[in-house]
């Protein structure tokens, strides 16, 4: 890509954009994304991006639609100014879930969204462990899914959790994300069969484990945590069944309502969670970076290489 690298970060996670430019060496642009007295997103680019190859760092997490907003504003900034390509690195991607009619005269929000940031002027997406492969196809322009496994993976044999472990996925969704991780390490891997009580507080009951967990440690792995719910029941479950203690991990910490406090007041022993949302602070969580990450597959981008050959052992 000929243009000039530059980057450009909405309010979401400043901490990830400022560590993604400098895994880089590349300043975020001088922009201002600030609110106009009546609260309306104000979006003001205070340098030139006429043929600049430029990317936008914004998680659309909590509050959901104002980060969205921002990020739709910033892009429609970017498109009026003459970049020659935008692309949307959207590290946590909010409304994923809602991906399907489940039930009659409800929307499919996360194709709607991905109509919104096509429309905003978006030619690429990049984005990280999306609950479900399918949602590219939302998208009519190029997506960069990363996938989460190796970077687990990864951790879990530096910090000597690989060992009589069994890899666990908390609900059926879960069971591609767990297995890869699982192969990667040689480790069995096991799935509860989760039912939801209720969408709307979150309460969830974990019914059967399908594997073999006794005497194991038992490391959950699963794409988002909101309530906390769907990993507390299956805690409870999993040391019903033998495990001999539990830990979880997650690419996206939300953390709603009092996730963290019920996470404390539990027997997890640890919950690793990535910073595509800045991570709340807690004895028991553990925050990985996925700075490096996104800085080497953005550069990959901008030189237009192969993405997968970061990757090499898919
Ligand atoms: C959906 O099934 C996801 O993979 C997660 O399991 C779910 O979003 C977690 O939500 P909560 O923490 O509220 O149970």
């Amino acid at each position: 890509m000929g243009g000039e690298l530059k980057l450009v970060a909405g309010n979401s996670n400043p901490a990830l954009a400022e560590e993604i430019s400098a895994c880089l060496g590349v300043p975020l642009c001088d922009a201002e994304v600030g609110r106009f007295p009546d609260g309306e997103i104000n979006v003001h680019i205070k340098e030139t991006v006429r043929g600049a190859d430029v990317f936008v760092i914004q998680s659309t997490s909590p509050p959901v639609n104002e980060h969205l907003m921002e990020l739709l504003l910033i892009i429609d900034a970017l498109r009026r100014a003459s970049a020659s390509r935008i692309t949307a690195v959207i590290p946590y991607y909010g409304y994923s879930r809602q991906d399907r009619k489940h039930i009659g005269r409800v929307p499919i929000s996360a194709k709607l969204v991905a109509n919104f940031i096509e429309t905003a002027g978006a030619n690429r997406v990049l984005t990280l462990d999306l609950p479900a492969g399918q949602l590219q196809g939302f998208f009519d322009i190029p997506v960069d899914n990363l996938r989460i496994d190796p970077i687990f993976a990864d951790y879990f044999s530096q910090e000597g959790l690989a060992q009589d472990s069994v890899i666990v996925a908390p609900d059926v969704g879960a069971a591609r994300r767990a297995s890869g991780v699982a192969e990667r390490l040689g480790l069995p891997y096991a799935i509860v069969e989760k039912a939801r009580v209720s969408d709307k507080t979150g309460q969830v009951e974990a019914r059967h484990v399908i594997g073999e967990v006794k005497g194991r440690r038992a490391i959950m792995v699963d794409d988002i945590i909101s309530t906390g719910g769907t990993i507390l029941a299956a805690t409870d479950l999993l040391q019903e069944c033998g495990a001999r203690e539990v830990y979880a991990a997650f690419s996206h910490g939300i953390f709603a309502a009092d996730a963290v406090q019920r996470i404390e007041q539990s027997s997890l022993r640890g919950v690793i969670v990535t910073n595509t949302i800045p991570p709340p602070v807690s004895p028991k969580l553990i925050h990985i970076s996925v700075g490096k990450l996104f800085a080497d597959i953005i550069e990959r981008i901008h030189e237009d290489q192969s993405v997968s050959k970061l990757f090499p052992h898919y």
